[in-house]
């Protein structure tokens, strides 16, 4: 195991009822007039949004609305939000949606501390310092409501990138599963892939003597596994939403990966199939993640056999691992189409002839040297053969 440390002081409320208490909890970080960002209206539709201005009147707090978050959260937006704290001299922002306006809400908190273009932090720059940041989650999917990242697509290029840093960690969390009951089934599908893809990017890892991460992460892999299914056919099921909404926020506060080595070329890969053609992340990850791993495979056979017999029940091959691997790799693909998830470029929405335009993307675009590094270093050879993996 490598050394590491871990620090994730994100206060988590969780269960029935617990948005009414954002009011509450602003004030306790020291909040005094509050930024309230989210999406394209589910929130107005639901409801939501109005119960969490009553909470925030409840407890005196001032606050301005910022709507119109897309999926894939754009920089312009961003901006638009910098902007505007700074003339209403806002001191807290309030995410309420899914990872696209936590994204852009951790984007905003740490643009508005900052003298340069916040761009920079989505080049490498690390974020230290942001205005505090809270979260009310409708989605489970990108675990953003526990994570020191955010992933924003800049309008100029098409870049979609990822930013990191303690300063941007939500100081509390809001988890209501029965929020996330108004979801498409398509897009409860799609976080579930994502959840299952934070997991599986851990879980490749050239790291040794891992085994109370690994058996973590096969713990809420088999979750998903087995409530899965169970809220795609019952939507308004509570319970497996709840395990399902722990489970995602779990598999990224990065508890289960400490310690580890990890992977994230299904993440990086995908980013730009997103940002290319504007697809949900966890579609683009189902059709990703098999041509990735059936990739990357042969380079430790029995990490991948490992994961097919714990998680997925595959019969150990002793004489020929990789079979076992590979099947591995087959029964997962097969779980993401039984929930209703792409299984191809043509699925997708994505066009074989964009293939190099993809690479170039990936590997080159916003200043990169030429590869992506994870569990293995993929030059545009690489990158070019996945993507054909896919069609
Ligand atoms: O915009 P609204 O109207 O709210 O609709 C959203 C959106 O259309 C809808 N939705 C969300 N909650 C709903 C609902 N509709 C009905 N009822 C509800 N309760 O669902 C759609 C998707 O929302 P979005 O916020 O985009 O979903 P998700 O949470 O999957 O976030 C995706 C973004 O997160 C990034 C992805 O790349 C993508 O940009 N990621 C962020 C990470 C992080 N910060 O740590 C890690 C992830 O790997 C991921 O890359
Ligand atoms: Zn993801």
């Amino acid at each position: 195991m490598n050394n590491f440390e871990f620090y994730s002081p994100t206060r988590f409320v969780f269960g029935k009822d617990t948005e009414n208490e954002a009011g509450k909890l602003v004030k306790q970080c020291g909040g005094t007039k509050v930024l309230i960002h989210y999406g394209g209206g589910s929130v107005v539709r639901s409801g939501l949004l109005d119960r969490v201005k009553k909470s925030l009147e409840a407890e005196g707090l001032a606050y301005v609305e910022l709507g119109g978050v897309k999926p894939n959260p754009r920089s312009g937006l961003v901006y638009e939000g910098i902007d505007l704290c700074k003339k209403e001299g806002v001191d807290f922002v309030l995410a309420v949606g899914g990872g696209s306006a936590i994204d852009s809400s951790k984007a905003i908190a740490a643009g508005v501390v900052y003298d340069g273009d916040f761009w920079d932090f989505y080049q490498g720059k690390w974020i230290d310092k942001a205005l505090p940041v809270g979260t009310i989650l409708t989605i489970a999917a990108a675990g953003s409501e526990g994570s020191g990242d955010s992933v924003i697509t800049k309008e100029e290029g098409n870049y979609k990138r990822g930013a990191t840093g303690e300063g941007i960690r939500p100081k509390f969390s809001i988890l209501n599963p029965a929020l996330t009951q108004t979801l498409p089934p398509y897009q409860t599908a799609c976080g579930i892939t994502d959840i299952m893809a934070h997991l599986y990017e851990r879980y490749i890892t050239s790291s040794t003597d891992v085994e109370v991460t690994d058996r973590l992460i096969e713990g809420l892999l088999l979750t998903m596994v087995h409530e899965g299914p169970r809220v795609i056919a019952d939507p308004d099921n509570y319970e497996a939403r709840a395990n399902i909404m722990w489970a995602g926020t779990m598999a990224h506060t990065n508890s289960c990966g400490v310690g580890r080595n990890q992977d994230w070329n299904s993440h990086n890969i995908e980013h730009e199939l997103s940002a290319l053609y504007d697809c949900a992340h966890g579609a683009g990850l189902a059709v990703t993640m098999p041509a990735v791993f059936t990739y990357e495979m042969p380079r430790n056979v029995m990490r991948f056999a490992q994961v097919a017999v714990r998680v997925w029940g595959c019969q150990m091959d002793f004489e020929h691992p990789e079979v076992t691997a590979r099947a591995g790799i087959e029964a997962f693909r097969n779980f993401l189409i039984s929930i209703g998830m792409p299984k191809n470029f043509e699925e997708l929405g994505a066009k074989e002839e964009d293939i190099p335009k993809l690479v170039e993307m990936l590997c080159r675009g916003d200043g990169r040297d030429g590869t992506i590094s994870g569990f293995m270093t993929l030059n545009e050879e690489d990158c070019t053969k996945i993507y054909k993996l896919m069609v």
